[in-house]
């Protein structure tokens, strides 16, 4: 019987111990993870370079660790390394030993940290610049700042939308410093007054649909049937038939066009509705000028018809190109009747967020 008593005894005894072993475990566990400042030198290894650096124990981060370790450190930046966020990434030391002798305080590396890699890079290559207003957006392009700031005292622009604008070339006057679009055949290929066609620039797969008085539509291949869908749903649910005026107009089509606009109306009223030629979308064959055939005369499309076409184009991969509350944007006027492919993805970005292509390609498609 008291052999048994001594047994339970023992057993009781080993199991509070594992219990007590388990809670000091546990607790040690949670003070390391959760109240263990790391303002305090973790290694004697560290502890050893900091006093032979002469660096009180206060002084201790992350970052300072990481300077001592990699021989980096140097004393002119002590009070900066405490308040530099620590990253653990391969250019962690070129970015503190690049942009703390220009001039950049711990705050703005910290900022400089979340830029991308390329933006890192021309940065490096500059004179100190203030980035604060900007570094937080994915379109900031370090190389247009001056023009950011310009741009910013010029105008009532949030620093968002500005960094926007300017990307998409605003600041500067039309038709003077143009680029030839990279790729005329990408379905999401940029065309305006900033952007023109490869020279005689056709594409090599048009297609032709009948139009709204009995001729023959020209336009890419890729877009008929979502053009088809387009009209047989404008049918169906609106019960109207749109069709197509012009769609692909080549180089000479477009001059004779836009010829014919700046002898009747002057240059400066042209330019507000016609594209000069080689800078129009219609060369790319994405584009679609459409008329409610049910409507004599020159107008095109009621404001019912626009209604549902612009809730509803985006659904076949087709934009309003013009939006009436977009001109400073696109540089055209309202434009209800012209409808660009764009491919379902990009059309539904921009319906839902109410953007512009200039816009789209900024801020979903360029790389900065
Ligand atoms: N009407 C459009 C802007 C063009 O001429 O391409
Ligand atoms: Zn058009």
């Amino acid at each position: 019987m008291a052999k048994r008593k001594r047994m339970k005894k023992g057993i009781k005894t080993i199991f509070v111990l594992i219990i007590l072993i388990c809670l000091i475990t546990g607790g040690l566990l949670i003070y390391n993870n959760y109240f263990k400042s790391d303002t305090e030198p973790v290694s004697s290894e560290i502890e050893k370079l900091m006093q032979e650096a002469n660096i009180s124990k206060d002084k201790y981060s992350k970052t300072l660790e990481f300077v001592l370790l990699n021989n980096i450190y140097d004393e002119s930046y002590l009070d900066e390394y405490s308040d530099i966020e620590f990253q653990d990434r391969d250019d962690f030391a070129t970015i503190l030993t690049t942009f703390l002798p220009l001039g950049y305080s711990s705050k703005e590396i910290n900022y400089i940290t979340k830029l991308s890699e390329n933006n890192i890079d021309k940065l490096s290559k500059i004179d100190y610049v203030d980035i604060s207003n900007y570094y937080e957006f994915s379109n900031f392009d370090v190389n247009k700042i001056d023009r950011y700031n310009s741009y910013y005292e010029d105008n009532d622009y949030s620093y968002k939308d500005v960094i926007t604008y300017v990307n998409i070339n605003l600041d500067l006057p039309v038709y003077t410093d143009t680029t030839e679009v990279a790729d005329p055949n990408d379905l999401l290929v940029l065309v305006n007054k900033y952007h023109y066609l490869p020279d005689g620039y056709k594409p090599s797969d048009l297609a032709y649909l009948p139009g709204a008085y009995g001729n023959n539509v020209p336009m890419r291949e890729v877009i008929v049937e979502p053009f088809k869908e387009l009209q047989a749903a404008a049918k169906e649910e609106i019960g109207v038939n749109f069709m197509p005026t012009t769609a692909f107009r080549d180089y000479n089509f477009q001059r004779t066009l836009y010829n014919n606009y700046v002898a009747s109306d002057g240059v400066t009223a042209a330019d507000t509705y016609s594209a000069r030629p080689g800078y129009s979308e219609h060369q790319t064959g994405l584009s679609i000028d459409l008329k409610n055939t049910a409507i004599s005369g020159s107008t095109r499309l009621t404001d019912e018809n626009y209604e549902w076409l612009s809730n509803n184009a985006y659904r076949f991969g087709f934009i309003i190109r013009f939006p009436e509350d977009k001109t400073n944007i696109t540089g055209y006027q309202f434009e209800n009747w012209h409808i660009r492919y764009v491919g379902l993805d990009a059309a539904k970005i921009i319906y839902e967020e109410d953007l512009t292509l200039e816009e789209y390609i900024d801020l979903y498609v360029t790389e900065y």
